[in-house]
């Protein structure tokens, strides 16, 4: 009903997808239903509704929102099985009217909202290209029937569109933002400046920012209206946020308040960034996954000079502690992979300015241990359990309260182990069930330095209680099982906080102060960790990965190759801001299975996955136990590589706390190829098209968006090299 550009579209586009039903089109306007016929995106159309209504099995409602009403008054004495639905940009308007007409809200009414449109209009400017990659959100209530939102789904996919769900309340509070607020502040630009300007000169000299901002003023003048009518309060809700900040950046115009000025367009500027390269540049986005999928060819060889990104634990670290410290802090060698982008969105939304990145150059205006402020809304961390973990500490200290989320991997990670000794130095903190994210952290508490034995060696646990011992009162000591990466207790001493190191045990006292200090980080040993077991598995390999951070507490990796064989140098040793650093030169050389030392298990937490790989090339069984923290990592990491091997042909016998691998060492392939699921971790997935290396047949690998969380460039890096790697987005 309605064969507008938006009903044309929808019709055009299922004829194009070959949508094998035929399509009947009402409309007040008999000239648009000739248009239609003579284009060929319907099959039949009128005026009439009850014959058109009677033969119908779907009934798109494609009227401005406030004809709905009528529409629906028209229809209640001619609909019986049929599903119906709508396209509406406003939804509690629609479900009102619909429930107004019929008295109830039929269980076979699907309101729904394409996120597409043009300026055009008519069945003339159909496009049935319009919906394809773009949103169509569904927002179902509790009676409506399932039947009806799977065709109606359905119905959508066939276009090429993405179907999603949600409330009808935050529908209309999410598009009053992202569309309707943006729309009204066009219309009112525009207008303004024409009325001060009755000869419209200004328009001649109007350049690229004015034609960029104020594009959609020239969009329908009476569905605006009607849009804006019907979602009112949401509207006017978002609005009011709107002129409050557009007078808080009044005010610092005027007074000439450059930090403040600087401060809102920095993040203005990043987070507009930020957004378009984290999200896949549809006009309404969420945190979806991607779905990206690796092929690799198999054998091959890897050889050259390369340097991997910067180290991820590092890089968090270098935004926080910059945040926190007072003066500029410069980074160099920033990871600009999708995790530590998010944190550094956190600090901007927490008020911290933040120039860059650009080309791992960062610029950290520090505002101090007090100085963050209240983010607008909850704190998102991606795929990250460092943030996540070392955040809550940091949070815990803070006068405001704080909610951290993130995505769907983060959330079924275990966050009791830094709630629980938080809550010992006075923090308030909830969880979800079973002690899961998100955490909700309430501001305002008073901490105090606790003495904690950590029941497991964790690195992220230890950052956790030092940064919120920053904020205790007292002295706050922390005692490691075995030793951890070290890198928050070198670089809060490379910013003049003093923490004292003692056997096992980390210690510092609270009410300090951080001070700037430039911070160079190195290459990530556990990014180069994938092209050191690529270079270790395949005879004619000769590769080496320059300027890699080789901090002692994370050089297992290195211990273990070295142990089964591996002809593996570190040449040009030096240190840089803190940390050592070296050049890593590696060479083919036969491995053979061994038994994993205990004391190497922390030192090499991150890099298992890739070991099982070497592993499974070496000759005899390497046997790994004291491990059951990687079963609590991104994903299951003992169970996802024992599944995976498995699938390549590789022998393996799990453990609660460890694995067997039976290597397959020999003068041809390995083993064979297939198809194995890293689960979205990205550990898992690049280990996998390492494995390739030595496979007979091609390695598909599923689910691998989430490298770019730590390995941004791994494609073309693991190509440069030698390797057949080929990725395809779905
Ligand atoms: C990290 C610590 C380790 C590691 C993670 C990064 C850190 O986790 O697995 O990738 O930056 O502190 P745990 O401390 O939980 O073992």
């Amino acid at each position: 009903m309605g064969l507008g550009m938006i009903g044309g579209s929808l019709a055009a586009a299922l004829k194009a997808n070959g949508y094998a039903g035929r399509i009947l089109a009402c409309d007040r306007d008999r000239d648009e239903i000739t248009t239609g016929l003579e284009l060929g995106v319907i099959d039949e159309g009128g005026n009439e509704l009850a014959p058109l209504v009677a033969r119908s099995d779907i009934i798109v409602l494609a009227v401005p929102v406030l004809a709905m009403g009528q529409v629906f008054a028209q229809l209640v004495p001619l609909v019986d099985e049929q599903i119906l639905t709508d396209v509406g940009s406003t939804k509690r308007r629609v479900c009102d009217a619909a429930r107004e007409t019929f008295g109830y809200l039929p269980a076979n009414f699907v309101p729904g909202h394409p996120i597409a449109g043009s300026e055009k209009s008519g069945v003339v400017a159909a496009n049935p290209a319009l919906y394809r990659h773009h949103k169509v959100i569904l927002t179902p209530e509790a009676g409506t029937a399932p039947t009806a939102v799977a065709a109606v789904r359905a119905l959508w996919q066939r276009c090429g569109a993405d179907v999603l769900e949600m409330p009808v309340d935050r529908h209309d509070q999410v598009l009053a933002r992202t569309s309707h607020l943006p729309h009204l502040l066009a219309f009112s630009l525009v207008d303004t400046l024409a009325r001060q300007d009755e000869r419209l000169e200004i328009f001649r000299y109007a350049a690229g920012g004015f034609r960029d901002f104020t594009r959609i003023a020239g969009s329908d003048p009476v569905m605006w209206r009607d849009i804006f009518t019907a979602n009112r309060s949401a509207l006017l809700a978002a609005l009011d946020d709107f002129e409050a900040g557009l007078s808080r950046l009044r005010t610092a115009v005027e007074q000439g308040d450059s930090d403040a000025m600087l401060g809102t367009f920095d993040r203005a500027s990043h987070a507009r960034h930020y957004f378009e390269t984290l999200l896949n540049q549809t006009s309404y986005q969420t945190m979806e996954a991607r779905q990206v999928q690796y092929r690799v060819s198999p054998g091959g060889s890897v050889n050259g000079r390369i340097r991997v990104p910067g180290d991820k634990s590092i890089s968090h670290r270098s935004i926080m502690l910059g945040a926190l410290a007072s003066g500029v802090t410069e980074v160099k060698g920033f990871l600009e992979g999708e995790d530590s982008l998010a944190t550094l969105q956190a600090f901007r939304d927490m008020g911290v300015a933040i120039e860059g990145p650009h080309q791992g150059r960062v610029t950290i205006h520090g505002v101090g241990l007090h100085g963050l402020k209240k983010p607008a809304g909850p704190i998102y961390v991606g795929n990250s359990g460092t943030a996540m973990r070392l955040f809550a500490g940091l949070l815990a200290g803070q006068a405001f309260d704080t909610e951290l989320t993130g995505d769907a991997s983060l959330t079924k990670r275990p966050m009791a182990r830094v709630a629980d000794p938080l809550r010992l130095m006075g923090a308030k903190i909830d969880t979800a069930e079973g002690g899961r994210p998100p955490l909700k952290i309430h501001g305002g508490q008073p901490l105090k330095g606790i003495h904690y034995d950590m029941p497991m060696a964790s690195a992220q646990v230890k950052s956790c209680l030092l940064l919120a011992g920053l904020y205790a009162e007292g002295e706050t000591r922390v005692r490691e099982p075995a030793p951890t990466r070290d890198h928050t207790e070198r670089m809060l001493n490379g910013f003049g906080y003093k923490v004292v190191r003692d056997g096992d045990l980390a210690t510092l006292q609270g009410g300090g102060e951080l001070t700037s200090a430039p911070i160079d980080v190195p290459s990530d040993i556990s990014s180069a960790t994938f092209f050191l077991v690529a270079a270790a598995i395949t005879p004619g390999s000769d590769l080496l990965l320059e300027h890699v951070g080789v901090n002692p507490t994370r050089i297992g990796v290195i211990n273990i190759l070295k142990a089964m064989g591996a002809d593996l140098q570190l040449e040009n040793p030096r240190e840089v801001g803190g940390e050592p650093v070296a050049d890593l030169h590696i060479r083919y050389a036969p491995l053979k299975g061994i038994d994993i030392p205990l004391d190497q298990v922390p030192l090499a937490i991150d890099e298992f996955p890739a070991l099982f790989v070497a592993a499974a090339n070496a000759e005899g069984t390497t046997r790994l136990r004291g491990a059951e923290e990687l079963r609590v990592k991104e994903s299951d990491r003992i169970q996802a590589m024992a599944d995976g091997l498995t699938v390549l042909g590789v022998d393996t016998t799990v453990y609660e706390d460890g694995i067997d691998v039976v290597g397959r060492a020999g003068d041809g392939a390995s083993y064979g190829g297939g198809q194995v699921d890293s689960l979205g971790d990205h550990r898992i997935a690049m280990a996998f098209t390492v494995a390739a290396l030595r496979a007979s047949e091609p390695v598909v690998i599923d689910d691998c968006a989430n490298v770019a969380t730590s390995f941004p460039g791994f494609v073309a890096l693991a190509n440069k090299v030698g390797l057949e790697l080929t990725e395809a987005s779905t």
